[in-house]
């Protein structure tokens, strides 16, 4: 964070459009703030965002007298329900709300609204890093007002809330998961009262729409060290109320003397890991399901100790439902995240023994254009505490990484068709569409997965005519290319 003189402020409000609010607040005598997150991202060094006013009375009436002061180009947009208002001005968005003290109902977020002061108002906000103004008015132009101790709370990267933290997390209960997004997007803390009012205001989550539930949890797992939200969500109680599976992940059994490893801790390292390579959200959220069915396919075997056999499929057919209860997209999105976990086992499985032709080319034949996020996932995976085995295994992938590069060149088998079509063979010999049909067409597929046959159309049609042979199959005299 920075700390700037009041001067140094003013220089951050320096574009014509705060002039422009300042002028029409002093015209209509009305006290007016930039407050919430513009003003802790100027402290932060963080992209601003759009910019919210609060205007001590009418917010509704102040947009409208900015509207006309700024003339043609300025659009205003009334919301009379919510006693809010935006004008849009040369690519800049303001949103203007009256100074209002709230009380809300326990059942809902739907707040009984009156007017207030600026310390009423401040006074609802969530967090005290949240809670701080700056003055617009001529008179008082670029001074802060912050009277919850906001910038000592920034100086000290805390989260806290301005009011007791029970009043503050009941009143809009989502505010329990902006805390934690906060606290892992910025690298914060949070103050030990509000973080015990998480505890024992959990509950009261349910009454969030799983939608708002969504986006921060997007926040959190789009910050720079996800796996700190995820942390702090299991140890709040939080977890379990809003991502069961993913809590399911956590904890270690032991057996003659045989443990596994905790699988949540695992999952938040892969995270992170992968966190370092990337921002494709999707690609993280499927580091975080990557290993989601393994509680459902844990067994235990005399011989061999702990197993999760095709834990990869089975979470590749728990998605759809965690999606859908999480209101989360259900398209190619969630496609591609059952992809990734239904495939993150085989790189690291071709890695693990000898780096064959035939297994890489199968490998890139089933993940096509997602090979490289795949191979990423999968390197992630590596979180071995013994440096020998982790080593090893580091170098193999590079084995592996380079005969995907060989053999992509050489074979484009990305995005590969079997050179001989459905089609053709039907009409070759004659036939309905039936089981030799696929049969022929995967031969093919196989020969060439397998470097038997180069992936070239001659080949594929000389192999298949042997092939049909021993089938007892007879080319039709019909079809051109035989004659
Ligand atoms: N706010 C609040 N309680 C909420 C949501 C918002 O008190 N549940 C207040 C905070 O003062 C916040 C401001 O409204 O700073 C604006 O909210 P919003 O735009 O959602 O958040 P930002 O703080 O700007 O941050 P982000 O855009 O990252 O959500």
């Amino acid at each position: 964070m920075i700390e700037l003189t009041q001067e140094e402020l003013k220089q951050y409000f320096s574009e014509p459009i705060f002039g422009q609010i300042a002028e029409t607040a002093d015209m209509l005598g009305l006290e007016c703030y930039v407050v919430g997150g513009y003003v802790r991202d100027i402290f932060l060094q963080r992209p601003s965002k759009d910019i919210d006013v609060v205007v001590v009375g009418s917010g509704i009436a102040m947009a409208e007298a900015l509207g006309k002061h700024l003339g043609r180009g300025a659009h205003v947009s009334v919301f009379k329900n919510f006693g809010t208002a935006q004008v849009k001005y040369k690519g800049t968005e303001v949103e203007f709300v009256g100074a209002r003290k709230e009380s809300y109902q326990r059942d809902s977020r739907k707040p009984i609204v009156e007017d207030g002061t600026l310390e009423d108002d401040q006074n609802r906000r969530d967090f005290t890093i949240n809670a701080l103004a700056v003055c617009l008015n001529k008179s008082r132009f670029g001074e802060l007002v912050d009277p919850f101790g906001g910038m000592a709370d920034m100086k000290e990267k805390t989260i806290r809330t301005p009011l007791d933290p029970d009043i503050t997390f009941s009143d809009d209960p989502l505010r329990m998961m902006r805390c934690i997004r906060f606290a892992t997007q910025l690298n914060f803390y949070i103050d030990d009262d509000t973080f015990d009012s998480l505890c024992r205001n959990k509950e009261r989550i349910e009454i969030i729409s799983r939608e708002r539930i969504a986006d921060e949890l997007n926040k959190i797992i789009l910050s720079p060290i996800p796996s700190k939200g995820f942390v702090e969500l299991e140890r709040s109680g939080l977890l379990p109320l809003i991502f069961p599976e993913l809590a399911a992940l956590q904890g270690v059994e032991t057996r003659n003397g045989k443990a596994h490893k905790d699988n949540f801790y695992h999952t938040l390292e892969v995270l992170d890991n992968i966190s370092k390579k990337t921002d494709n959200l999707w690609l993280r959220w499927a580091a975080l399901l990557h290993d989601i069915a393994k509680p459902a396919t844990k067994r235990w075997e005399p011989k061999v100790g702990w197993t999760f056999h095709n834990h990869n499929f089975i979470g590749e057919k728990m998605i759809p439902n965690i999606f859908r209860k999480m209101k989360l997209p259900m398209n190619e999105k969630m496609k591609y995240v059952q992809k990734m976990v239904s495939l993150h086992m085989r790189p690291i499985v071709i890695a693990d023994d000898v780096v064959s032709d035939s297994a890489v080319r199968r490998l890139l034949f089933e993940a096509g254009d997602d090979i490289d996020d795949l191979m990423m996932l999968c390197e992630a995976d590596i979180t071995s505490k013994n440096m020998e085995r982790k080593q090893r295994f580091l170098n193999n992938f590079q084995l592996v990484r380079q005969k995907l590069k060989d053999l992509e060149e050489k074979d484009r088998i990305r995005n590969f068709q079997p050179p001989v079509s459905g089609e053709e063979i039907m009409e070759i010999f004659d036939l309905q569409p039936c089981r030799e049909v696929g049969a022929l067409k995967s031969a093919i597929k196989d020969a060439i997965l397998d470097g038997i046959i180069p992936n070239e159309y001659e080949a594929a049609y000389a192999f298949m005519l042997e092939r049909a042979k021993k089938m007892g199959l007879v080319p039709s005299q019909t079809s051109s290319k035989v004659e």
